[in-house]
């Protein structure tokens, strides 16, 4: 996501971790007790230990019946960086816009104009703003979902934030202290998810959208949602709109996604700060525990949002983004409506009248998404997430049910049988490439009344204030988690760690919320921006890397061994900060998109502002090896690390470059890998509307292009209908 300006980017995240868990002490210190275990002659790391060749003769072993499989090949031709207004390809590529904000889902209403005037309401029945995270669903001839078809389908897709400034209202978003009421009306409209039946062309692999379809859905801020799991009926979570706290209204900053085996949609909401407001004098009616919980989610006292929704009116629908205590009693005001996001929401696209569900299990935080592993017959349900604010953490969901493949098409009753019950777990990444999931769970490990940090009352609490309870437990801030994916051949799994300001030298002494690097955030360094030459802008990780572990046996397992598998940087970076070795064909920044399709291709997709005076943000291909591939490796600023083998033109290639101030976010493939989708988010984003700086996707084929930009889901093909990538 990129709520702020690009220029701000970099600085994005709420900084609100003061906890005090993982600094150089402890790792030094955790390094030393590893050392004392190694001699007893254990440890599931002893093949990271031994080296990369060690692990990769372990690995041959285990991958032997995948290496039958013919080896994964990129395809095509690197595509070059550029700051141009429009998507490059490779050759031998198309696309064409399947859908844009403002896009009408079904007939009756008129078509985008392009000049904000369409209604607040209109926005119920139009795709919204700010595409993000999606998922293909193939749609059966009997309505339902079934995995191998890549003809017609379901996609839904987030729509993360508004881009007020320039694209939704008719002069921009109305300044002042009040917002204009039927501005923020469709600002709530406009966030969101859409889902559309889409159909390949009669010829080749284009898809369009089914306009009309009964599949067709808008779910916005404004929808009425159930909660699941602990945290359903708890008093963290009663409102006005539901005082036993069994439901809430609306689903808000939907970022990345993720989806079920049974046929359903995970999306995911990240900053969900951005909408809410608390009154200034609110703590004087808090308890200090209460003031705690709102403190280590960013909500303090006299918080204005950014939206000021709130400011709009009495009216409900923009009151109650105001958080403070106004009335008698929870059940009498929106003192709780801050507990109720930070969700993974489900939703189940082949049933349109469905009411979708918050999963509280999966805990409260800035979620960036939902990645799950590959079903396996017999074995939970597990499920990665990651909370994108600089220094947080990594999560990771085992359901109690074990998967049973008679519950596909199961919907949301399969839903509550794997993700109302099961456990949360957090990541501790050890100094020596070894990790630990550390429990989540109510009464164990010191999470209970008498923690000192914050009294957790029962699990609901623990799952709300899930950064609370991490922090007690020695979790390790990372450098702001953004995707997941699960590589579906062996079952390793990746998280791009975006970039972190808040690094500093690891001689240094940390201010604040600084923290020092460690070996799994280990860069430290300064990027000077290459084209005026002036003073070194971006300090800590401003490149970001790619994080990947493996569970020590199976997916469930509580130990995991780790390397860095990619690091962002320029191609002319030195090498301590191109530690993987990037070339011209393949040096990117600020990792954030990560998709495995199902053939194991990656795809990485960045939003960045550290090398945008070089090239807008883009997307590559890569075909990955696996944990331990590379050795150690001692990261700019001093701090040693584990990096994975170094990349080449042949293992990582750019396939697409977008157009300007954009960010790349959103993928997803046909199960024959002939249709991809991909989304553009935020066009222009630095712009006002009197001076735009971007006019795409109408620029795409008009370079006098004068229309607003918009957020818009591609479809991309090859032209001669083959698989892409490859
Ligand atoms: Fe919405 Fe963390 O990007
Ligand atoms: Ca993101
Ligand atoms: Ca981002
Ligand atoms: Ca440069």
């Amino acid at each position: 996501m990129n709520h702020h300006s690009p220029k701000d980017e970099f600085n994005d995240g709420e900084n609100v971790n003061f906890s005090d868990n993982a600094h150089m002490d402890d790792l030094l210190a955790a390094r030393l007790s590893r050392r004392l275990a190694l001699q007893g002659g254990i440890g599931v790391t002893t093949g990271l230990l031994l080296g990369g060749s060690a692990m990769a003769a372990q690995g041959q072993a285990s991958g032997a019946a995948r290496a039958k499989k013919a080896a994964l090949k990129l395809g095509f031709g690197s595509v070059a960086k550029h700051r141009d207004d429009k998507v490059s390809l490779p050759a031998g590529y198309q696309m064409s816009i399947l859908h844009a904000l403002g896009d009408p889902l079904h007939w009756g209403d008129e078509s985008w104009k392009g000049d904000g005037s369409e209604s607040a309401d209109s926005y119920n029945r139009r795709i919204g703003d700010g595409h993000d995270g999606m998922y293909f669903f193939g749609l059966g001839e009997a309505g339902k979902f079934d995995a191998r078809r890549s003809d017609r389908g379901l996609l839904c897709v987030n729509h993360e934030y508004v881009v007020a400034p320039y694209a939704l209202h008719p002069n921009g978003k109305t300044g002042g202290a009040a917002r204009v009421a039927s501005e923020v009306e469709k600002e709530i409209y406009a966030h969101g998810v859409s889902v559309v039946e889409v159909k390949r062309d009669a010829k080749g692999a284009g898809m369009g959208m089914v306009r009309g379809s009964r599949f067709n859905r808008r779910i916005t801020s404004a929808t009425p949602i159930a909660f699941a799991g602990p945290v359903k009926g708890s008093e963290l979570v009663q409102t006005r709109f539901s005082p036993d706290g069994m439901k809430t209204r609306g689903t808000n900053n939907n970022c990345a996604n993720g989806y079920t085996p049974w046929g359903t949609y995970l999306t995911c909401e990240e900053n969900y700060t951005n909408v809410i407001s608390r009154a200034a004098g609110d703590d004087a009616k808090r308890s200090a525990k209460e003031i705690a919980g709102l403190k280590r989610y960013g909500m303090t006292d006299g918080r204005k949002s950014p939206y000021l929704w709130d400011s709009a009116g009495s009216d409900d629908l923009f009151a109650r983004w105001n958080s403070a205590v106004t009335g008698a009693s929870a059940g009498d005001d929106y003192r709780n409506i801050f507990n109720t996001f930070g969700w993974v929401v489900e939703i189940d696209p082949f049933h349109p009248d469905s009411t979708p569900v918050k999963r509280s299990t999966l805990g409260r935080f800035n979620h960036e998404g939902a990645w799950p592993v590959p079903a396996v017959k017999g074995q939970p349900v597990v499920i990665y997430s990651g909370d994108d604010s600089r220094n947080e953490y990594i999560y990771k969901y085992v359901s109690k049910a074990l998967w049973d493949e008679a519950d596909v098409n199961g919907g949301l009753a399969a839903g509550a049988k794997y993700l109302d019950e099961g456990t949360l777990y957090v990541a501790r990444f050890n100094a020596d490439g070894s990790g630990e999931w550390l429990e989540l769970a109510h009464g164990k490990n010191g999470l209970d009344a008498s923690n000192k940090l914050y009294a957790l009352a029962d699990q609901a609490d623990v799952l709300i204030h899930a950064r609370l309870a991490a922090d007690s437990l020695g979790a390790t801030k990372m450098d702001r988690p953004e995707w997941g994916a699960v590589n579906p051949l062996n079952h390793e799994v990746y998280m791009t760690l975006t970039n972190n300001s808040n690094r500093v030298a690891h001689d240094a002494t940390p201010t604040g919320v600084q923290l020092k690097p460690d070996a799994a955030n280990p860069r430290y360094y300064s990027d000077s921006f290459n084209a005026d030459g002036k003073t070194k802008v971006n300090k800590g990780n401003p490149n970001g890397h790619i994080i990947r572990w493996k569970e020590a046996g199976a997916q469930a397992a509580t130990r995991f061994s780790w390397d860095i598998y990619l690091f962002g940087a320029e191609d002319d970076a030195a090498a301590d900060v191109n530690l993987s070795g990037l070339t011209a064909v393949n040096d990117f920044s600020s990792p954030d998109g990560l998709y495995f399709d199902p053939r194991g291709l990656l795809w990485i997709q960045t939003d960045d502002n550290a090398y945008t005076d070089e090239t807008n943000c883009m997307m590559l291909a890569a075909v990955p090896g696996k944990v331990g591939d590379g050795g150690k490796a001692v990261a700019a600023g001093g701090t040693e690390t584990r990096v994975g083998a170094k990349a080449t033109p042949d293992s990582v290639r750019r396939f697409l470059v977008g157009p300007k101030d954009c960010e790349i976010t959103g993928i997803a493939i046909t199960p024959d890998g002939r249709t991809m989708f991909c989304n553009i988010q935020h066009p222009g984003e630095e712009s006002k509307l009197d001076a735009l700086s971007s006019h795409w996707p109408d620029s795409q084929t008009n370079p006098g292009s004068t229309k607003r930009p918009r957020s818009a889901t591609m479809v991309i093909t090859r032209t001669d209908g083959g698989p892409i990538g490859l």
